[in-house]
């Protein structure tokens, strides 16, 4: 939900800003811009449009400085346009500021400003922060930073400029990702680590309530409540710049469900964490997964996973569990936040309510050092590496992989299942990579993408453990293809949507396992009878997947569902990494 990016050191910084821009892409695409600092003035270059067309436009290699401060945006507060585009300055034109988050008492700033003076350019709730800093400013940069930070309410990550102290960015963090990436005699600083990994890879995390200011061969970081000076850890990021470029694929879409047999692998690597996270859960009344989107369909199918070893548990999407489930929790209770990103809001507010209500409160993630990662009492990394496109793909594959394993320690040592049993799904498991190749390399799925795309109506069913499937092979579909689809639990059908079934629409019907097979094939003829087309997912069906052990049925069929969303999207001219009105990362509420 926004990327914002500063720099400052002996490159060009509107040059690096972009760069870092086009990295950052995947939070927010409907406006970008840069603002730095050259002959004494602040300069703004920004406008409406992705990233690339904006930079065409601008043409950031026309001018020289060493400090600015960019910003990706998806709008929140004012629609996309150039006036809205980020950063904003104050009257004065002494200030830049880039933030990523939602300023929650900006119409009341907004009226206080106005009353003392201040003209107001844009719609948004970020320019309130310009003119607080010139209102504040005194001679004092960080003091006024600090001044300011107090009156806001809501999140932010922020890099600020002044004019009058060009040798510095301001920074601060509150509920949205801040990282300070170190070079030699040059330093970054971004939402997400991708942004600046061909620069560096050594690394400061910002927490909530920090805040400093970043110089090309410094940093310092305080706390917001005592003002005092921290000393912040350095880390290192262990991905290679590689894994977050396409690679020769046309999308970063295709690439990463290319890498789904990876996956299975990378998530694999977090056995001994998972098996701390499940003798930590084990006993509890109750084990909940909560997550949002597709980490919330990768929770429901582990709730049928614990289900079928007799293992109660809940799968909540965490915008209900904050305000509701979370007041029935206790500390009997476990908890498993799930997320790719590692800082979707609803994510991490529903872990830390479940914390103050003394649950236990595990998290299974993507993006190491990543605020849940750090919320959380124990983590299991997925180890998918960074995923771009905006449509979760390997990271669904990582997150099934680790609730399986999850499940399967928890079962042991609960004692649902023999030793013997144990090792036997284990290695399946590890054999499920080599089923995921086999789906990938098979053409079927494209010739059958290009007879549906262009229908307009889609059904996808499922039972139990297919039916998170059903869900997220519909979830895809609609977010990169804008077309109506719907996941649906198969004995379902007949108690509302069967009404809307006619030739037109495509039911895709995920049959395998051998489970509840009879039924499925039951709710099938009642689609065919509509004149439905109807396509199997099944081992002799139309799209064909392998024979694997009907727990991990999840894990091959969903891998075919994802090339057809992918393959109607692009057949319908549609970019399927950037879909309209989304973001990757969701740290607003
Ligand atoms: C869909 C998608 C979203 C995310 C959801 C949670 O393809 O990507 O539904 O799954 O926004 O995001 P994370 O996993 O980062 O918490």
């Amino acid at each position: 939900m926004c990327g914002i990016a500063g720099y400052i050191g002996e490159r060009n910084s509107p040059e690096v800003l972009f760069d870092m821009l086009e990295r950052l892409e995947y939070r927010g695409y409907d406006s970008a811009g840069v603002m730095f600092i050259a002959g004494r003035k602040i300069n703004i270059i920004k406008d409406k449009g992705k990233v690339s067309e904006v930079r065409s436009r601008v043409k950031p290699e026309r001018y020289k400085s060493d400090i600015g401060v960019a910003h990706t945006r998806w709008a929140t507060h004012g629609v996309p346009s150039k006036v809205n585009a980020h950063p904003h300055a104050d009257c004065k034109n002494l200030f830049a500021v880039s933030h990523n988050g939602i300023i929650e008492n900006y119409v009341s700033l907004r009226r206080e400003l106005t009353l003392k003076g201040h003209k107001f350019q844009s719609d948004t709730d970020t320019e309130v922060i310009s003119h607080l800093m010139e209102e504040n400013y005194k001679g004092d940069l960080l003091t006024a930073f600090r001044e300011s930070l107090d009156v806001l309410e809501g999140s932010y990550a922020l890099a600020v400029l002044c004019v009058k102290e060009p040798n510095r960015i301001l920074i601060a963090r509150k509920e949205s990702p801040l990282i300070v990436g170190l070079g030699k005699q040059e330093n970054f600083i971004a939402s997400d680590a991708p942004a600046f990994m061909p620069y560096t890879k050594e690394i400061i995390i910002l927490n909530d309530f920090e805040y400093g200011f970043v110089e090309k061969d410094r940093v310092e970081v305080f706390d917001l409540v005592s003002g005092k000076k921290l000393k912040k850890q350095k880390s290192k990021i262990t991905w290679d710049v590689k894994e977050a470029e396409k690679a020769g694929y046309h999308h970063f879409m295709l690439k990463e469900i290319m890498e789904e047999p990876d996956a299975v692998s990378n998530a694999l690597k977090a056995s001994g964490e998972l098996k701390k996270i499940a003798s930590r859960l084990k006993g509890k009344k109750r084990v909940y997964f909560v997550a949002c989107g597709t980490a919330y369909h990768a929770g429901l199918t582990g709730k049928y996973l614990l289900e079928n070893f007799g293992i109660q548990s809940e799968a909540v999407v965490a915008s209900e569990f904050r305000y509701s489930t979370v007041d029935t929790v206790d500390k009997d209770c476990g908890i498993v936040l799930i997320s790719q990103s590692g800082e979707t809001a609803d994510t991490i507010a529903a872990g830390k309510r479940a914390r103050e209500k003394g649950a236990y409160v595990a998290g299974i993630v993507n993006v190491v050092g990543s605020t849940i990662a750090r919320l959380v009492e124990d983590v299991a990394y997925t180890y998918s590496g960074p995923e771009i496109a905006v449509a979760s793909t390997k990271a669904y594959i990582g997150q099934l992989v680790s609730l399986t394993q999850l499940a399967l320690y928890l079962s042991l040592s609960s004692r649902k299942i023999s030793v013997k049993e144990f090792e036997r799904l284990q290695k399946e498991l590890k054999g499920v990579s080599g089923k995921i190749k086999a789906v990938l390399s098979d053409g079927k799925i494209r010739e059958i993408a290009e007879e549906c795309a262009v229908k307009k109506t889609f059904f996808y069913i499922g039972r139990t453990l297919n039916y998170p499937t059903a869900l997220e092979g519909a979830l895809k579909l609609k977010e990169i293809s804008y077309l109506h689809a719907e996941g649906y639990p198969a004995g379902e059908l007949k108690h509302g949507p069967l009404a809307i079934l006619e030739e037109d629409v495509v039911v895709i019907a995920i049959k395998t396992g051998r489970h509840l097979e009879d039924k499925m094939d039951s709710n099938i003829q009642e689609t065919k009878a509509r004149n439905a087309r109807t396509l199997i997912v099944a081992e002799d069906g139309e799209i064909k997947v392998p024979r694997v052990d009907v727990l991990l049925t999840p894990l091959v069929n969903i891998v075919p569902l994802h090339l057809f969303a992918y393959y109607i999207s692009v057949l319908k001219g549609l970019d399927p990494d950037k879909p309209r009105n989304l973001a990757k990362s969701v740290t607003v509420e």
